[in-house]
């Protein structure tokens, strides 16, 4: 049984026990003879509580899949209407820069996403120095790059291969106190790798599509 019809099972079970408890005659009824009325009164009541489930599994059902489906377009729609909003062109492709709010790497990730685009993996050192020109000094910058699954195989989130362009900053990348998997971009412009969870601006590239 699915939790929603759990749920309202339980809920009718309370109301019924409630009405049933709070009636005088029912009182009566439960205190004088409780053991005996049971066994058919108590099979008829679950009887109609297992018909109004049934009844309704499928509008549940149907429910469940409209609620997926909505996700899958607005999956589908949201990303390029924001692309074509925020995300800037740089050489030949497409990137969102977030300079006002500071995240952690994974929720940079999951807004990356959100706007139809991944966080950044720069393809070349062009495309790097494209880059460059629109971030503020003194700023770290979240890119689509871990070594999260294997240490020391850099992958890009955009394509779940090794990153094809990696230039780190000099000693890097050392994952510092073994707690390093997550690569940005430094104040020098160049990347290292840092703690996942440090909150920092980040790069957002659009997907192949815009
Ligand atoms: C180190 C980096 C490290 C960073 C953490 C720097 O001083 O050179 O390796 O990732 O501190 O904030």
């Amino acid at each position: 049984m699915s939790k929603s019809a759990s749920l309202l099972l339980c809920m009718l079970i309370v109301l019924y026990l409630q009405k049933y408890v709070t009636s005088d005659s029912n009182t009566a009824l439960l205190t004088q003879n409780s053991e005996s009325q049971c066994g058919g009164y108590c099979i008829s009541a679950i009887k109609l509580f297992l018909e109004h489930i049934a009844a309704n599994q499928q509008r549940w059902n149907a429910f469940d899949v409209t609620t997926l489906e909505c996700k899958a377009i607005l999956d589908r729609k949201v990303p390029k209407v924001k692309q074509k909003e925020y995300f800037v062109q740089i050489g030949s492709r497409f990137f969102y820069i977030e300079q006002h709010h500071r995240v952690n790497w994974f929720s940079a990730t999951s807004i990356c996403r959100q706007m139809g685009g991944y966080l950044a993996s720069p393809r070349s050192e062009d495309e790097l120095n494209g880059i460059k020109e629109k971030l503020t000094r003194d700023r770290y910058y979240w890119l689509g790059i871990s070594d999260l699954g294997n240490e020391g195989l850099f992958l890009s989130v955009a394509t779940g291969k090794m990153a094809s362009f990696l230039k780190w900053s000099s000693g890097e990348p050392n994952n510092r106190g073994k707690n390093e998997r997550c690569v940005e971009l430094r104040s020098d412009f160049l990347m290292n790798n840092n703690a996942c969870t440090f909150k920092t601006y980040f790069i957002c590239e659009a997907s192949g599509e815009s």
